[in-house]
């Protein structure tokens, strides 16, 4: 009797670390977009666009199997942070920072981009869904700093307008001025648009 409690309780115990494993796998899907990865093509691109700086940080916010991470702090001499919010993810993601060598030059951050302070970023980079696109928006007009740029890839963002787009790669850049950004309730377009843009 005792022993076929306890495998009950084992069993349920299993059941439970299980459940909690898969949802932690499966909830970003509903947080900010499924898996899907960037081309390399494209993300080769990518410093180039931005005009990615020595001493810059790049974050690429859901950062999938590190593919962004890995190139960028291989290519450039940026720090770059990956955010995922996928624990098995982001263990793959650490192991193949280590593996290249990139340690110190390149960091995997196990959050929701929704939660994390992303004032110290140079450079955004977001492949996510369009609703995350839509949530991140204003939280990229009141954290990001003057001169910051997102790229975007398949995802151009409402309401602002390009500095430079190469294909389905979109790249903004917060406005110099910090007089010509909206206070809270102005329409966004505004925040986007760089006179300064080539
Ligand atoms: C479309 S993939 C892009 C992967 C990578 N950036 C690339 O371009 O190859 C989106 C990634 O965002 C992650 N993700 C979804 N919601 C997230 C959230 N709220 N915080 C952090 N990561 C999230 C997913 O787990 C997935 O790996």
């Amino acid at each position: 009797m005792t022993m076929a409690w306890l495998g009950w309780v084992g069993g349920g115990l299993i059941v439970l670390v299980g459940l909690a494993g898969l949802a932690a796998v499966v909830a970003p899907a509903f947080s900010g977009g499924a898996w899907s990865p960037t081309p390399m093509r494209v993300i080769r691109r990518l410093v180039h666009l931005t005009e990615l700086r020595p001493g810059e940080a790049l974050f690429d916010l859901g950062a999938g199997d590190g593919r962004v991470v890995c190139y960028v702090a291989g290519a450039s001499e940026a720090r770059v942070v990956g955010v995922e919010l996928d624990p098995l993810k982001a263990a793959l993601i650490s192991s193949r920072i280590r593996r290249r060598g990139l340690d110190g030059r390149a960091e995997v951050v196990r959050a929701s981009f929704f939660e994390l302070d992303l004032r110290e970023a140079d450079v955004v980079f977001a492949y996510l869904s369009p609703a995350s696109m839509e949530r991140l928006r204003p939280k990229f007009e009141q954290e990001l700093r003057s001169g910051a740029r997102v790229a975007t890839y398949r995802r151009p963002i409402s309401g602002w307008t390009p500095w430079r787009r190469e294909g389905e790669l979109y790249v903004y850049r917060l406005p110099d001025s910090l007089s010509q950004r909206p206070q809270a309730g102005e329409p966004a377009a505004q925040a986007s648009a760089d006179s300064a843009a080539p």
